[in-house]
C-alpha cells in the first residue's frame, strides 16, 4: 500500500456512517451510486456487504489514486468515473440504481491541503476549484463586476457585509491583482471590523460563497437530486448529507413537495405542476443530526443533515417547480466568467 494514498484516504471521516448504511441497507446487496467519493469512507464500509456494488464518482482527480486501489481489491464490484455527478446518467442505466448517495461540499482532504485554497489558513493561490471546474477564485475575484461579487457574497454565503466586503476588494485590485488567501483574509477582515463575532471566523461566509461559485455547487445539486430520481428504480432510496442551509433548502423542498405525502395546497392557489406527480413516496420530514459523539469525535459534523426519499413507482416527469422556485441560485451561477 502506498502511504500517502494510505493517509489521504484515512484523512477524511465519514460523515454520519452508521446512519447511511442503516437506511441504505446493504446487507441485502444490489447496486449503489457513490457520488461523492472522497476519501471513499461509504464506498469501503458499503463494500463490506459481499452482495454490493458500487459505482462511485467523484469530479476531483486527486482521489483516483484511492479508487484505484479499491478496484484492485473490490474488482468487478467497484467502479470509478471522475464526473460531476450532474453527468451521473452517461455512466448509469436507468432504473437498475437500489441506492444514490450524496455527500456534499468538501473532505477534509481537500480542505487541510492548502495549495488548494479552500482553507482561510492557506498563505497559497486563491484556488478553490475542486476538478472538472471552468475558473479559479482568483479569477473570479479579480474579474467580476463589484455589483456581481456583492450578489455572489450576499445571496451564496449569506454575509450581510457583502457590500462592503466587495467595494474593498475592488479597491484593492485596481492597485494590484489579488492571488493568495491570505490578501483576500485581510480585505475581509478589515471590511468586517464591526462584525467581528466570536464565534464565526470572518471569512467563513465570503469563502463559502466564493466555493460554491466557482464550482457551481447549487446547480450541480439541482440537476443532481433531479438525475438521480430519474434514475432510481422504485423502491430505490437518495440520501443526501448537506452542510448550510441553501443546500437543505433545496432538498427538503424536493423531496417535501414531490412525495405522497406533501401538504395539499390551498384550493384558491394557481395549481402547480408538483400538485399532479409524485416522485417519492411517504417522505419523513425530519432531518438526521450526527450524534454527540459523532461532533465530539469530528467538529466538522456538527452542521450536518442527512435527509432521505424513496422513489415511488411514478414515471419520471421533469421537477419544473424545482428550477422555478430556485432560479435565483441557477441564474447567478451562470454568469458568465
Ligand atoms: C464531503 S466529501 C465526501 C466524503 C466521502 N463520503 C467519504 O466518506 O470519504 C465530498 C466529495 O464530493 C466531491 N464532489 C463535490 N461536488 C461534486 C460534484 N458536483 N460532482 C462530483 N463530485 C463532487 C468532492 O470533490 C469531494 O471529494
Amino acid at each position: 500500500m502506498n502511504s500517502q494514498t494510505s493517509s489521504l484516504e484515512f484523512s477524511h471521516f465519514p460523515v454520519m456512517l452508521s446512519e447511511i448504511i442503516q437506511i441504505s441497507n446493504p446487507k441485502k446487496g444490489g447496486l449503489f451510486v457513490d457520488c461523492t467519493f472522497g476519501g471513499g469512507g461509504y464506498s469501503k464500509a458499503l463494500l463490506e456487504f459481499q452482495k454490493t456494488k458500487v459505482i462511485a464518482i467523484d469530479r476531483d482527480s486527486n482521489v483516483i489514486s484511492i479508487a484505484n486501489k479499491f478496484k484492485k481489491k473490490f474488482k468487478n464490484r467497484f467502479q470509478f468515473y471522475q464526473l460531476r455527478f450532474s453527468q451521473m446518467e452517461t455512466v448509469l442505466r436507468k432504473e437498475n440504481v437500489d441506492t444514490i448517495i450524496l455527500d456534499l461540499g468538501l473532505s477534509s482532504i481537500q480542505l487541510n491541503n492548502l495549495d488548494r485554497g479552500f482553507s482561510f489558513k492557506s498563505k497559497k493561490n486563491l484556488d478553490m476549484t475542486m476538478g472538472l471546474t471552468d475558473k479559479s477564485a482568483q479569477y473570479v475575484i479579480n474579474n467580476l463586476s463589484e455589483s456581481q461579487l456583492v450578489s455572489i457574497i450576499r445571496i451564496l454565503g449569506e454575509e450581510k457585509d457583502a457590500k462592503k466586503i466587495a467595494r474593498n476588494i475592488a479597491k484593492a485590485r485596481v492597485e494590484k491583482e489579488i492571488t493568495r488567501v491570505d490578501e483576500l483574509v485581510n480585505i475581509i477582515e478589515k471590511s468586517k471590523k464591526k462584525n467581528f463575532s466570536p464565534k464565526i471566523n470572518p471569512s467563513t461566509k465570503t469563502f463559502q460563497a466564493l466555493r460554491i461559485f466557482v464550482n457551481k455547487e447549487i446547480t450541480e445539486l439541482i440537476n443532481g437530486i433531479i438525475k438521480a430520481s430519474q434514475i432510481l428504480k422504485p423502491g430505490g432510496k437518495i440520501l443526501i448529507v448537506s452542510f448550510h442551509s441553501i443546500e437543505d433548502k433545496i432538498i427538503k423542498y424536493f423531496f417535501k413537495n414531490f412525495s405522497k405525502n406533501r401538504s395539499k395546497p390551498s384550493r384558491y392557489l394557481p395549481e402547480t405542476q408538483n400538485d399532479n406527480f409524485c416522485l417519492f413516496d411517504n417522505y419523513s420530514h425530519k432531518a438526521i443530526k450526527p450524534s454527540k459523539n459523532e461532533i465530539k469525535k469530528n467538529n466538522p459534523s456538527r452542521s450536518a443533515k442527512l435527509r432521505y426519499a424513496t422513489r415511488s413507482n411514478q414515471k419520471f416527469i421533469f421537477p419544473t417547480d424545482l428550477i422555478k422556485k430556485f432560479n435565483k441560485y441557477l441564474n447567478l451561477e451562470a454568469i458568465n466568467v
